[in-house]
């Protein structure tokens, strides 16, 4: 039987980072390890962590109770406010915050500082996107749809001619950033456009549909409720028999002679893929 494992299946280099980082800490301090929010959103890491010690922080105000302890930044990362909290408590702390985000947090403050508004393509609610407006200290409106952007430019009329700077989130969907850029194109007259989708997901979803045309099966590995993993699985499907599955009991049997894909969703450890 063939089996071919896509390259891009599982962790982008963010999370690689970050989770590697959480490992690093256990192997190197006594002092108890937390993370701000869960490092990753795939229970059997964060189980295993817990097992290791590492506990999760959910909140500023768990944060301002912690008397000892190293506290990890996850990869979405985390607000100044939050930055300065830590080194107000005196506490060590590893900024595993990806690059690619830290690099919209730099745009962020800069744009506050030269007095440009500060537009954010993504979703208000979602912790990197808290994280990057929690770097402008000046004016800044996020949009999570060219509607919604629509609707802010009719609203706020002064936005069209005002020095704007527009980024977003990294995995804001590329096909509605299209759709912004034209909006701003016909309705705004100053704007500086910083394209800051980070394409690993797209790699990601690329490979699994190359993979899924030439084999005959595909296997798509991680959570039943991960969203990444569930469109992995819809693309693969369009071009063969796919099967979405969490842990290696859950594995088919296939019959000799088949070509097996495998490819993950973000969230899936190496271990587990193979
Ligand atoms: Fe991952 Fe960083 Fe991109 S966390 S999805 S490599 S922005």
């Amino acid at each position: 039987m063939e089996v071919i494992v896509a390259k891009t299946a599982g962790f982008c280099f963010g999370v690689e980072r970050a989770v590697d980082k959480v490992y690093e800490q256990i192997g190197k301090t006594e002092r108890p390890i937390y993370t701000y929010g869960p490092i990753i959103h795939n229970e059997e890491v964060v189980r295993d962590l817990e097992e290791k010690g590492v506990r999760v922080i959910e909140s500023e105000e768990e944060l301002k109770a912690l008397s000892d302890g190293v506290v990890v930044i996850r990869s979405h990362g985390v607000a100044q406010a939050v930055e300065e909290e830590i080194q107000a408590l005196g506490l060590p702390y590893v900024d595993a915050t990806c690059p690619f985000v830290k690099k919209i947090h730099q745009l962020a403050a800069e744009s506050g500082e030269q007095g440009k508004v500060f537009l954010l393509a993504g979703d208000k609610d979602h912790p990197e996107v808290k994280g990057i407006l929690g770097h402008c200290k000046g004016e800044n409106f996020t949009v999570k749809s060219n509607q919604e952007l629509v609707d802010l430019l009719k609203n706020h009329p002064e936005l069209r001619t005002k020095p704007l700077a527009f980024a977003a989130q990294t995995t804001f969907h590329a096909g509605e950033w299209e759709k912004c850029l034209e909006t701003l194109k016909k309705l705004c007259t100053n704007a500086a456009v910083f394209a800051t989708i980070c394409n690993a997901t797209a790699r990601r979803q690329k490979e699994a549909k190359t993979l899924a045309q030439r084999c005959d099966r595909m296997i798509v590995v991680g959570g039943r409720d991960s969203s990444n993993t569930a469109k992995l699985r819809d693309i693969c499907a369009e071009h063969c028999e796919t099967y979405l599955i969490e842990r290696a009991d859950e594995l088919p049997v296939f019959s000799a002679g088949l070509s097996v894909g495998i490819t993950a969703g973000a969230s899936t450890p190496a271990s587990i893929i193979k």
